[in-house]
């Protein structure tokens, strides 16, 4: 069954097409990759299925209910949640308090500006505490829980994005770019924290331009190219495809 149905979408930036009539579904429990050149229009779908950006036409369907330009925070009560290609963390809290912000679901649609008053959402916050702490934990973060995400790595804060996102019980997790900028060992073990996620019965939109990473882990695969839908496919139809590998993934690319 789809979970996620993406219908013909369109959206224009003045007069760029960013994503022009794109159409896949996502199947309930897989890890559907959504992979394409920078510029492609990637991060363009995610933020109009988050409700970031309007989308001009086409529709989104969550579990065949409508979900087109429904604002972020209704998503979020739908456990439709996300990351982002570039990280959303306040460096200036703790690691824990970065979680804890997930759980404020009236987050407005720039999520995590860190102005707003932090004391103010956490009504129940032992109970949110305590929930944050066991995903800390299962991703091998609860040492670093109460530290400044300011001294943190890159590739830990990368982690407290996901935490924050699993803290609030996703259906559907949609991960912009989870290892980009990561080493070898941090990218293993993301790939390892999507698919155990993944095999929990979360359904995962994953960008990703680590093809190592995707091959692996991917269940289906569509690939965009000038906000357009080029291919789609399992990881060993999409590597073998001509259109694919002429347009994107080059002549051997895969194997390196
Ligand atoms: N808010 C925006 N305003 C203007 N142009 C944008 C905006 N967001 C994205 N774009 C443009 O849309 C195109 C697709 O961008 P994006 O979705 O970020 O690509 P990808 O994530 O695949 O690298 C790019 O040409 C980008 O410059
Ligand atoms: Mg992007």
């Amino acid at each position: 069954m789809s979970l996620l149905k993406i219908d013909g979408i369109c959206k224009s930036f003045g007069g760029l097409k960013a994503v022009d009539n794109i159409s896949f579904e996502v199947q309930e429990g897989t890890i559907h990759a959504l992979i394409g050149p920078n510029g492609a229009g990637k991060t363009t779908l995610v933020n109009m299925i988050s409700g970031i950006y309007s989308v001009d036409t086409g529709d989104i369907y969550f579990n065949d209910e409508k979900i087109t330009n429904v604002p972020t925070h209704k998503l979020v009560n739908k456990h439709i949640m996300r990351t982002f290609q570039n990280l959303e963390i306040c460096e200036n809290m703790t690691v824990m308090e970065n979680v804890l912000l997930g759980f404020n679901i009236n987050m407005n649609k720039s999520l995590l500006k860190c102005s707003f008053q932090f004391e103010s959402i956490m009504d129940d916050e032992e109970k949110f505490t305590h929930i944050a702490l066991s995903h800390l934990k299962r991703v091998g973060l609860e040492d670093v829980a109460y530290k400044l995400c300011g001294d943190l790595s890159y590739g830990v804060l990368k982690k407290v994005e996901i935490v924050r996102a699993l803290a609030l019980n996703p259906k559907l997790l949609l991960l912009d770019e989870p290892v980009a900028g990561l080493n070898g060992t941090e990218t293993a073990e993301i790939a390892e924290i999507i698919k155990e996620i993944a095999s929990e019965g979360v359904t995962v939109l994953l960008i990703e331009h680590d093809m190592k990473m995707i091959m692996g882990i991917s269940d289906n695969i569509t690939v965009v190219n000038f906000g357009v839908k080029l291919a789609e496919g399992t990881p060993a139809e999409i590597s073998s495809n001509p259109v694919v590998i002429k347009a994107y993934l080059g002549e051997g690319s895969l194997h390196e």
